[in-house]
């Protein structure tokens, strides 16, 4: 959990400029007169889409709420259809279900993401967007999918809530299809409490995305605010200038948690490695992972489950797999009536991939005994 592990003054300082370069003001946009120069959400914006090289980025109040916006940006509704991967956080269904939708889930393969032959088959005529989500950092078969994806004329949008600072074919992850949503909450790479981000390359779901999270708000500049012209209704997901200085701020020390997540993980690599028993998680050719956690599995459920009890005594915990599926695994959600849990499978294939994988979280601050702890837990229940 870098983004904690790295605030200190630098993010109050920069806090601080909203009330030195003007004189308080909390909301991202107006009082031009009171706020003097500071924009900190836009700038925040505008050099997050520098970094990850896209055109446009909108902050948001959260990553659930980019998943909505995006939905909105795309004209999701009622009948439509949008399929997310078996293997995901509770948000990436609830935002389709929020949007009206139906939320159809696939099974994931050995990336741990959407599988591409498991999507061709939940298509139907009714399909409108896919959500792709790069979970837990690493991307799964992105090309199959974009390609089935162009082919039958549906939208693309990537959850990068893990995945900031991946790569695929040499792109940033959140850059791969019609829209990228980010997550900066507590546990995230960078994080700003609570925040999200969308990326576009095409300014027209842009300008709908940016008046939809500000209840339709076109922030036309020939009229006040409370004149503002507007085309549709929208919602309230604004970020608030408190979250953008200490995005600003976070983002400026990306490269450095990236480097040391890299650094880290290869240490603990590098000492398990050697055990045949154990298979590290598929990552797809060309592509870099977010290394902000590491994923391995063993042959079987009992072993992964001995894994963690085993790591726990040493005063070490292992990050979502395989303790926390009930929030993580689609397989579990009869809670969501909208997933029919009863009439569909119960996603036989994730569920196998899952229960057998463990999950560690990478620390910005690592523990110097952690590789080793990793590595005499497995010799030990081998
Ligand atoms: C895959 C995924 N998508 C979306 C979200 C939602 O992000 P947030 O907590 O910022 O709303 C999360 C949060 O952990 C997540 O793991």
């Amino acid at each position: 959990m870098p983004g904690f592990e790295t605030i200190n003054q630098k993010e109050l300082n920069q806090i601080k400029k909203i009330f030195t370069v003007g004189k308080g003001v909390l909301f991202r946009s107006g009082f031009d007169k009171l706020r003097g120069k500071s924009f900190q959400v836009n700038e925040f914006e505008k050099k997050f889409a520098k970094k990850f090289k896209s055109k446009y980025a909108l902050a948001v109040s959260s990553g659930t709420a980019a998943l909505r916006v995006a939905l909105a940006a795309i004209g999701i509704s009622r009948n439509d259809e949008v399929i997310t991967q078996s293997f995901t956080f509770v948000a990436t269904v609830e935002a389709i279900i929020e949007s009206g939708a139906k939320p159809v889930c696939s099974e994931i393969d050995h990336t741990l993401n959407m599988c591409p032959y498991d999507l061709q088959k939940k298509i139907t005529k009714n399909t409108k967007a896919v959500i792709l989500v790069h979970m837990l950092g690493s991307p799964g078969y992105v090309s199959k999918i974009r390609n089935i994806c162009k082919k039958k004329k549906i939208y693309l949008i990537e959850d990068t809530a893990w995945g900031i600072g991946g790569k695929y074919n040499n792109n940033f992850l959140g850059t791969l299809g019609e829209i990228g949503t980010f997550s900066f909450d507590f546990a995230k790479t960078i994080t700003t409490g609570e925040g999200g981000m969308l990326l576009f390359s095409n300014k027209k779901y842009y300008l709908k995305a940016k008046a939809w999270h500000d209840h339709g708000h076109e922030n036309n500049p020939k009229v006040p605010r409370w004149e503002d012209t507007r085309s549709s209704s929208g919602f309230n997901f604004r970020m608030t200038e408190l979250q953008g200085a200490v995005g600003i701020s976070q983002l400026k020390k990306f490269d450095n948690i990236y480097k040391k997540h890299r650094k880290n993980k290869d240490l603990i690599i590098n000492k398990i490695k050697k055990f045949n028993e154990i298979e590290l998680r598929t990552t797809p050719k060309n592509c870099r992972d977010a290394p902000e956690s590491l994923i391995f599995s063993f042959k079987n459920k009992k072993l992964a489950h001995k894994f963690r009890q085993r790591l726990f005594k040493k005063g070490y915990s292992t990050k979502i797999l395989p303790e926390a599926l009930t929030w993580h695994f689609a397989g579990k959600w009869s809670h969501m009536k909208e997933l029919n849990l009863k009439k569909n499978n119960f996603f036989k294939k994730s569920q196998n991939y899952l229960d057998r994988f463990v999950s560690l979280q990478i620390f910005y601050n690592m523990d110097k005994k952690y590789p080793q702890a990793i590595e005499q837990t497995i010799k030990e229940i081998l």
